[in-house]
């Protein structure tokens, strides 16, 4: 499996590498910041779950964490940094296969003299976790003295806010240092404890508690300096004893308690235990994962290069992103990656990443579902109090389940005042996405005993607040101001997108409470009358009653620069709105979460007419239409969105991931291979498969779960062949023909 590399050493893409090279699992995300400091670097450990909202703020923060990675190196005094002397040689790599994060340089100081120096890292791949780091230092020419200092570094903070108070640093069992933290307002508990072998000289002082290690360089042979540390939380004790329905916020514990026991586990956890222990065990956990996480690609194409790279960087970021077992926590819209959008959790969650999961390892996606069934009362709480019924689940969401969507974003350009953030007020889509997520939760499990103690309630909430939500108007039921996912589009009556979720929504909702007959009735009504935005005589179907009334521009400049809302600074957002301007697929979006609504012809003609006005300015929308365009048979378009959709973190632009990686956009890569070239249809009766390669591709073969099967499949240019685990009968349809699968392998023309 190939490296994800870095072959120079540049200011200018040192957050972006931080953000592409982070490692975690789910409960920790660490940045890949350089262990030396350099100005602009922004360090970030994070844990899922651990937010804080800072005094005077609306929103909570995801909490950037003391820093254990740093490390301060002096060679005879002379301080060791890229940006002095010279670079001889510098290769970076983070190795997907194996998790190892490994830099090797070969520096020559301003003194003259010659150093090779080599960097490795790795974190653990379950909670409380261990993460290891190793220097060696070689000196090519003459003895040196070297002195390596690195700790716990509590002067970390969001940007400027400080999160957490430090509560107590210390020295334990001889060489460890620890220290305790708490968040100010949430009150979450932390402690992190470290060890470095050779051992040093323990110091604590302004919030940092550091070793400092004397290395001896003799010519020609390396010294080196090895550090483990465990990062834990007070959510690793509660997850040990936890069940929905249990208030999460309960603590009965003192806090010395609890940092007791945490402390002592920490220790536990670090005893006997080295770098190259973790590195064995972490890279054997890895393999596992790529066993049957991977898609795998052939292609004799220079031009596909990128393809393998990026669906594999797509996969590890999404294992590293999403907690697997612990339904408090969701995956925010830059995994544990970078403190983008506060590491709050969207509609990216259930409608991008969830499906990577749901074909993997379901019980993760149910995971993902809890979170939202465990925030129902905060729900209802926000519908209610905006006068409505059921659940509105919040915008953006963190760990109170409240909504957290920040009030303000940037300056008008033409008012100089700070524009309000409408999608908490408006973009109610989120209510049905959720219940398309349960819904195909079901499809992909039949898991009845989810369905009848949370799913039902999740459809039923949902449900209700759409009846509560429609207005009469005309005869018929409207569903007035929102916004639909094209956030270029405010405040709009009867959102095609919005509309038909929420009739499908309302749909689902009676299909699993049939014994609840007012609500079926009422159901029944809203469905009858609901307005469904049909295609006009001209094929179009409207994206809202105003929008095809509104001018178009050109918007070829914008295009090009997609990516990077340079619309915003030419027009306010007041002015956007009143343009036939999209940021991302709205029609679209509805084209691919429900495939059967419309004809192809009309889906091919509305793709061609609303992406001429997509700027694709939001990271949820290339590979969306990748699938929407491969459906309809232009794989050729299909694949240069596809290709495009791959470099939203992956290309050039230095400053794309800098606060982290899109997490959404990650989950859309999969899905465009499975979903767009694959032709996996998953909203019928049965599995069914349209494939389609792109030309590029000789080769193309991936495991996926489908009911209790798990399925191995493999795609060449003329023919697709399934196998699965079990010898159980299941049927499919591969381009509407029924395929019995049973124990033994199918190959299929195609
Ligand atoms: C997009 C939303 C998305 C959010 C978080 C915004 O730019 O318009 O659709 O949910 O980013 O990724």
């Amino acid at each position: 499996m190939k490296n994800l590399s870095e072959t120079k050493f540049a200011l200018s893409y040192i957050n972006k590498y931080g953000s592409l090279m982070a490692q975690g699992n789910g409960y920790l995300g660490l940045r890949a910041s350089h262990e030396e400091d350099y100005p602009g670097q922004v360090r970030g450990m994070y844990l899922a779950g651990v937010y804080n909202r800072p005094a005077g703020s609306e929103s909570a923060e995801l909490v950037n964490l003391p820093d254990i990675a740093g490390m301060r190196i002096e060679l005879d005094g002379q301080l060791f940094s890229l940006q002095m002397g010279k670079i001889v040689e510098y290769e970076r790599h983070l190795a997907l296969g194996s998790g190892l994060l490994t830099r090797r340089i070969i520096w020559r100081d301003p003194r003259g003299r010659l150093f090779e120096l080599i960097f490795e890292r790795v974190v653990g791949k379950t909670r409380g976790t261990l993460i290891g780091s190793r220097v060696s230092i070689k000196s090519l020419d003459q003895a040196v003295g070297a002195v390596v200092t690195t700790g716990i570094d509590g002067q970390q903070t969001n940007f400027g806010t400080q999160q957490l108070v430090e509560e107590k640093l210390h020295v334990a069992a001889g060489d460890f240092m620890v220290g305790h933290y708490e968040t100010i307002e949430s009150d979450r508990k932390i402690v992190i404890a470290a060890k470095v072998a050779p051992g040093g000289v323990i110091t604590a002082k302004n919030r940092q508690i550091k070793s400092q290690v004397t290395l001896d360089l003799e010519p020609g042979q390396a010294a080196t300096l090895e550090k483990i540390a465990v990062v834990c939380s007070d959510l690793d004790i509660e997850a040990t004893n936890m069940e929905i329905g249990r208030s999460f916020q309960q603590k009965d514990d003192s806090s010395e308690a609890v940092f007791a026991t945490l402390e002592s586990g920490a220790l536990a956890k670090l005893a006997d235990r080295d770098f190259d222990w973790l590195k064995q065990e972490v890279a054997q956990e890895w393999t596992q994962f790529w066993g049957t996480g991977r898609v795998m690609l052939e292609s004799k194409e220079a031009t596909a290069n990128i393809d393998q790279l990026a669906l594999d960087f797509a996969s590890y970021h999404l294992e590293i992103m999403t907690p697997k077992n612990d339904p408090r926590m969701s995956v925010g819209a830059k995994g544990l990656t970078g403190e983008g959008y506060k590491g709050h959790v969207f509609w990216d969650t259930e409608i991008f990443i969830m499906p990577y999961f749901l074909h993997h390892s379901p019980e993760t996606a149910k995971n993902m579902l809890l979170y939202r069934y465990h925030h129902l009362q905060e729900a209802k709480e926000k519908a209610q109090k905006y006068g409505y019924s059921g659940a509105l689940f919040p915008w953006e969401s963190a760990f109170s389940g409240r909504e957290e969507t920040p009030e303000f974003a940037a300056i008008n350009i033409r008012t100089g005042k700070r524009q309000r953030i409408a999608s908490a007020l408006a973009e109610h889509h989120i209510v049905a996405d959720i219940a398309y997520a349960v819904w195909s939760y079901f499809q992909a499990t039949q898991d009845q005993a989810f369905m009848g103690k949370y799913g039902r309630a999740l459809l039923r909430e949902t449900a209700e607040f759409w009846l509560s939500r429609a207005v009469r108007r005309d005869g018929r039921y409207q569903i007035l101001d929102v916004i639909g996912p094209d956030e270029y589009t405010e405040h709009v009556d009867n959102n095609a997108y919005t509309n038909y979720l929420a009739a499908f929504n309302v749909r689902q909702a009676m299909r699993f409470n049939q014994d609840e007959t007012d609500f079926c009735h009422r159901g029944a009504d809203f469905l009858a009358k609901l307005y469904l935005p049909a295609a006009g005589s001209d094929g179009i179907v409207p994206q809202d009653d105003t929008f095809l009334t509104k001018p178009q521009i050109d918007l070829a400049k914008y295009k090009q620069a997609q990516g990077k809302q340079g619309i915003l600074l030419d027009y306010s957002r007041a002015e956007v709105i009143d343009m036939q301007i999209l940021k991302q697929a709205d029609l679209v979006m509805l084209f691919y979460l429900l495939p059967q609504l419309f004809s192809a012809d009309i889906v091919a003609q509305n793709l061609s007419f609303y992406e001429e006005r997509t700027i694709h300015d939001s990271s949820l929308s290339k590979a969306i239409h990748a699938i929407v365009a491969c459906r309809s048979g232009d794989v050729a378009t299909a694949y240069r969105f596809f290709q495009e959709a791959c470099l939203i973190d992956l290309g050039g632009d230095p400053h794309s991931s800098d606060d982290g990686i899109h997490a959404a956009a990650a989950g859309a890569i999969w899905l465009s291979a499975v979903f767009g070239f694959a032709g996996v249809d998953t909203t019928g009766v049965r599995l069914r498969f349209a494939p389609r390669l792109p030309a590029a591709w000789q080769k193309m073969s991936f495991h996926f779960w489908w009911q209790n099967e798990k399925l191995h499949i493999e795609l060449k240019q003329g023919s697709i062949k399934f196998s699965k685990s079990s010898t159980t009968e299941l049927e499919i349809e591969v381009n509407g023909k029924l395929l019995k699968l049973t124990g033994e392998a199918v190959e299929e023309r195609i």
